[in-house]
């Protein structure tokens, strides 16, 4: 038996909407499906907007350019991610300015950011990793807007609020591999209006309907299709159960591999972590994940910090040891909203 390292969960719901977006003949990037899913965002988080877009990575990019950063400016990305984030700022024409993690939850430090802000600096963008919140309180003293990269994060929480509620605006990703995917697509969230059409202007090619082609300002094409959304609409009606069935498989992980050579990723004491992909560490990482990858289990090594990649190593003006080290220990095992205790079981005693 092989274990990939995750899957989605898909149903009838999923089908029948995809079925019903094809006949109805709304397959591009308006229609039904885009606005049940956009106010069903809107209803999970708390948020007054949310505007479904392409992929995660493209939300990130509209959101900048809607929130003015461009060449010239700065904006503080944690060192430790998947490199969405940091290449958005650059696709964008800015600079980002990488910073390290902090050891008890993973996220970006509060205390690191004031020394790496310039009179450039125009934003944060904290990414709540692998369903980890930040310390929105603290990052919110900073007096920056703050972008939270929930990409990771559906059902996350802390005492105030969910994930995808935190910041200026957040963003999340629908990718195959989330707890709630539409195929491929994203989307913004924020409590502010304004923001939140300026975000939909650069999204539909810089003109709101009835404008007559007269654009407003340079836009692209970030918009998400009524086909994709049928599928997002189906996830989200399934949220508690998608995010509730990747943490069992934790609790379960968690049980059979803790105090066997492996630690579980550590969760701060204010936090409510979702599960995005079940996360271990171990000094002998690599050779564990070797050894899985021999017996059919499709484990991987997490990201290497961005500070220590060629490309990007640049951007990290002070050292970030603790994203550095996270980097070189842990590890992904596969997850997946439905997976059986069984295949926990299965996976944890090959990689034991
Ligand atoms: C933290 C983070 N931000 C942004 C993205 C980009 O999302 P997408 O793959 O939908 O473009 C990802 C993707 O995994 C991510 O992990």
């Amino acid at each position: 038996m092989r274990f990939p390292l995750s899957q989605p969960t898909l149903g009838g719901q999923e089908s029948e909407n995809v079925r019903e977006a094809m006949a109805s003949g709304w397959i591009s990037g308006t229609g039904p499906y885009v606005d049940v899913f956009e106010r069903a965002l809107e209803q999970r988080t708390g948020r007054l907007s949310a505007t479904a877009l392409s992929s995660g990575t493209t939300a990130l990019e509209i959101l900048l350019c809607a929130l003015g950063v461009g060449p010239g400016d700065e904006v503080v990305v944690p060192a430790l991610t998947f490199a969405a984030p940091a290449a958005a700022v650059l696709n964008v024409g800015a600079t980002p300015v990488l910073c390290d993690i902090d050891a008890e939850s993973w996220t970006i430090a509060p205390e690191a950011v004031p020394a790496l802000l310039t009179p450039r600096t125009r934003a944060v963008i904290a990414v709540d990793l692998m369903g980890h919140p930040c310390d929105y309180g603290r990052l919110t003293e900073l007096g920056l807007p703050i972008v939270e990269d929930a990409a990771q994060a559906h059902g996350a929480r802390t005492a105030d609020g969910t994930a995808g509620a935190f910041g200026t605006a957040s963003v999340f990703s629908f990718h195959a591999n989330k707890v709630i995917t539409s195929g491929e697509g994203g989307a913004v969230l924020t409590d502010d209006p304004e923001l939140a059409d300026r975000v939909r202007l650069i999204a539909h090619h810089g003109m709101r309907a009835g404008d007559g082609y007269r654009h407003r300002v340079v836009g692209r094409n970030g918009r998400m299709t009524n086909l994709t959304a049928a599928v997002g609409a189906a996830q989200v009606d399934r949220w508690d159960e998608l995010v509730t069935g990747r943490l069992t498989a934790t609790r379960l992980y968690d049980a059979h591999l803790t105090g066997h050579g492996f630690l579980p990723r550590p969760k701060a004491s204010w936090a409510s972590p979702s599960c995005w992909l079940y996360c271990v560490t171990s000094d002998e990482r690599d050779a564990t994940v070797r050894r899985a990858r021999r017996n059919s289990v499709d484990a991987r090594a997490v990201w290497p910090a961005l500070s220590d990649l060629p490309l990007y190593r640049r951007y990290a003006p002070r050292p970030c040891p603790v994203a550095s080290a996270v980097s070189s220990t842990a590890m992904w095992l596969p997850t997946w909203s439905h997976m059986t205790p069984e295949e926990v079981t299965a996976v944890a005693e090959l990689v034991r």
